[in-house]
């Protein structure tokens, strides 16, 4: 029988999924890498080290998450809109920016190569050897320009239209046009500091003269709002999407979705304070840093108990709502760690250990990650109109990422809350058990996510008798029409 052609391009759709999946499984192998590198002495030297302890998160939450979301956001808006994404051209320079950015950042770790052995020092002369690290970055910066300009574009063209954006829309638009605004905030004295660096033009090294402090509130307020605005508003709006396609039921209450964004961002740009706990800020700032964290728990919950509600009584969970639902119960513990750990006294121990590590893997993984994975597992079978490659490949990553990623940040924590410090590869004797659980677990989680990665990449490529019957089915209704 004919079908009408879905208004998203299904093919950028499923390429910018493959390769965020695909990036999603070579970024935690260098995690990986990592790890043993702390628990086997000589396994690979400290240069090596501190590279991947610095493009590994940046892999991830570049060629990963942003990546995802971008994917993510191309199917979803027209999907709950009926308007396609307004300039295709332009979401394919997204994909293939944010693509260049994130294989130099993997070529990055490789010795010889002159990745940055450390990103978040904000001390300017240490960005003159990092250009390579610094370059892609300013990449992946330009890619979310692109992609905020589009999506807004997009959604502009949609408020015109003859159909309301569905609540979730306006998560997605937030996100993107956040994103831009503060990781270009952010972006524009890194770009200018690398520039510098590259071309020793004393002129741009006016930004080397901004006090380190400063330096540091940039750095943080840019990464924090990208994170928590681009990243975690995105995810939100895809499970509003992404709940309501698998259960088959509305959301259960649009005005909660609505309200619980507008106090998020307002929460949130007074939250970053929290990183800088142990820095010479003003009290003031601290407190705030804290309470907003405390207040950013209570909208975060508005939203949770939303979904949780909207998943509840409709259709049987399959993967996906496993992933999604498992997602939203690991933001809620993640919520209660990041609180746990903005309070001035618990900062106080827990501030650079490797409990931040347990914290943000939780966030990373736990929250970000499973939710992605279910959103992903959602699209997939919907833009491909067959069912995924294996369910049971899918319950066993399902089950796998619940076990090693729950063992890994539990071990982190302990780590970290009996006084081991992040970021070293030199361990003391009483925590080389520590390290070789988190090893172990570890493990265990890249096999998790590699099973993962190769089921979803089948679902997305993989069947090519239904794949011929869905093309022929979509050539008969252009002819019809
Ligand atoms: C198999 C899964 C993973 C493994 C084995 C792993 C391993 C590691 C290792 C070894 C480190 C450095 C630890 C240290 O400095 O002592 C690290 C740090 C980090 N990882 Fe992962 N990771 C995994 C998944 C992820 C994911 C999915 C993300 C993000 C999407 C992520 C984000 C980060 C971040 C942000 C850091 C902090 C770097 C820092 O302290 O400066 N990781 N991870």
């Amino acid at each position: 029988m004919p079908v009408d052609k879905p208004p998203y391009n299904e093919k950028t759709v499923l390429r910018i999924l493959t390769w965020a999946v695909s990036f999603f499984v070579i970024g935690t192998f260098i995690g990986v890498i990592g790890r043993i590198g702390i628990s086997v002495p000589g396994f690979i030297d400290n240069i090596t080290f501190y590279r991947i302890v610095t493009h590994h998160p940046l892999i991830l939450v570049v060629g990963w998450a942003s990546l995802a979301v971008m994917g993510i956001v191309h199917y979803s808006i027209p999907k709950i809109s009926g308007k396609p994404i307004y300039s295709e051209i332009t979401g394919s320079a997204t994909m293939w920016l944010t693509i260049t950015s994130t294989i130099m950042l993997i070529m990055g770790v490789i010795p010889g190569l002159n990745g940055s052995t450390a990103r978040y020092s904000a001390l300017p002369p240490l960005f003159h050897p990092f250009f390579p690290t610094m370059l892609s970055l300013c990449i992946a910066l330009t890619a979310v320009i692109f992609y905020g300009g589009n999506i807004l574009k997009t959604f502009l063209t949609i408020a015109e239209g003859d159909k309301p954006p569905h609540t979730s829309a306006w998560y997605f638009v937030m996100s993107a046009v956040l994103g831009t605004l503060f990781l270009g905030m952010a972006g524009v004295p890194l770009l200018l500091q690398s520039l510098a660096g590259l071309f020793q033009v004393d002129g741009l090294d006016y930004v080397y003269a901004l006090d380190p402090l400063v330096n540091k509130h940039l750095i943080w307020w840019g990464l924090h709002s990208y994170v928590n605005q681009m990243i975690n508003i995105g995810v939100l709006g895809m499970c509003y999407v992404a709940i309501p396609i698998n259960v088959k039921k509305g959301i259960y209450s649009e005005k909660g979705a609505t309200w619980g964004l507008f106090l998020y961002i307002i929460v949130n740009n007074m939250a970053y304070f929290h990183h800088m706990m142990m820095d010479p800020i003003p009290m003031w700032q601290k407190v705030v840093g804290q309470v907003s964290t405390w207040f950013l728990g209570l909208t975060t919950a508005l939203s949770l108990f939303n979904l949780l509600k909207t998943a509840s009584g409709g259709e049987k969970w399959g993967v996906a709502m496993k992933f999604l639902v498992g997602g939203l119960i690991g933001f809620i513990v993640e919520g209660c760690i990041g609180i746990f750990h903005s309070t001035l006294v618990v900062n106080l121990f827990a501030h650079n250990t490797q409990a931040i590590l347990g914290y943000i893997h939780a966030t990373f993984y736990s929250y970000i990650s499973m939710c992605l994975l279910g959103t992903i597992y959602t699209i997939i079978p919907d833009v491909r109109g067959v069912p995924l490659y294996s369910e049971k490949l899918g319950t066993i990553h399902f089950w796998t990422a619940i076990f090693n990623m729950t063992g890994m940040v539990a071990v982190l924590l302990l780590a970290g809350y009996s006084g081991m410090p992040r970021n070293v590869q030199v361990v003391e004797p009483y925590f080389q058990p520590h390290m070789a659980a988190a090893t172990a677990f570890g493990i265990g989680l890249w096999v998790s996510t590699a099973i993962g990665g190769y089921n979803l990449i089948m679902s997305a490529w993989y069947c090519p008798e239904k794949r011929a019957a869905k093309e022929a089915a979509l050539a008969g209704s252009a002819a019809a029409h």
